[in-house]
């Protein structure tokens, strides 16, 4: 993982109590002095609990709105002011169920950034695109989205999460030399842009990530650690995660 801290972040999606904020954080705060950021993206209303633990947090996605009349949005300047540091944005889940289109994650990636959260950007292709031999092709689409609007200095405070969308949730795991050879292209594509940029950039992996396989994912040279979901409301299963990341 060369010369970038690795991140070992949980997105518990629409999961989780309060209850599982204390057991899951108790494993976390072991980390905090570590070479590795943990961070809980919680559902929002447990926000506050999570940090309240003192261990970092962010939003599992952000309005692209300022202020207003919004219902049940979730504005970034108030995730900051409640202490959040990052918030995901364009998670397959929101682009496949809540049809955000690259446009609009281009523009919660500008609105996360303009109120000082750091976007962790999600990309990723689906079975049937990966199958047409369409992997790059989505990921390069998805990534541009960002550079066209934002300009590549933006992703100097980001982070891109590569998470193939038929390994989310399925128990079927890219494989390391999958996972790598997809990060590598990401690489790859951003140094054609900007070469420092991309080499400090810290790309994770997501996609069915356990106790069992994120080792040999985290030691591939452009995987910089990972997003990990249901693995991820298992405190013991997710302490092992972090540890494996260290
Ligand atoms: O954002 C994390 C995620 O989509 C991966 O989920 O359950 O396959 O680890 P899971």
């Amino acid at each position: 993982m060369a010369q970038r801290k690795p991140i070992v972040a949980g997105n518990w999606k629409m999961n989780g109590s309060v209850e599982l904020v204390s057991q899951v954080c108790d494993e976390v705060k072991k980390y905090s002095n570590s070479n590795v950021d943990v961070i809980i993206f919680p559902p929002a209303l447990l926000l506050s609990e999570v940090l309240s633990e003192n261990v970092e947090a962010g939003t599992q996605t952000i309005s692209e709105f300022d202020s207003g009349a919004f219902t049940g949005e979730i504005h970034a300047q108030l995730a900051k002011q409640l202490g959040a540091k990052y918030t995901l944005v364009g998670h397959s889940e929101r682009r496949s169920i809540f049809k955000e289109s690259d446009q609009q994650v281009a523009d919660k990636f500008a609105k996360a950034q303009e109120f000082g959260l750091i976007p962790i950007l999600c990309v990723g292709e689906t079975e049937s695109e990966r199958e047409a031999g369409k992997t790059e092709q989505v990921v390069a689409k998805q990534i541009k989205a960002v550079i066209s609007k934002l300009g590549i200095a933006a992703l100097n405070d980001s982070v891109i999460a590569y998470e193939p969308v038929w390994a989310i949730g399925t128990g079927k795991t890219a494989s390391p030399e999958q996972a790598q050879a997809v990060h590598k292209f990401i690489r790859d594509m951003l140094i054609a842009y900007d070469e420092q940029v991309a080499n400090a950039l810290r790309i994770l992996y997501g996609g069915s990530v356990n106790e069992k396989n994120s080792e040999l994912l985290f030691a591939q040279a452009d995987i910089d650690g990972g997003l990990i979901g249901g693995a991820s409301l298992k405190k013991d299963a997710f302490a092992s995660i972090c540890k494996s990341a260290v």
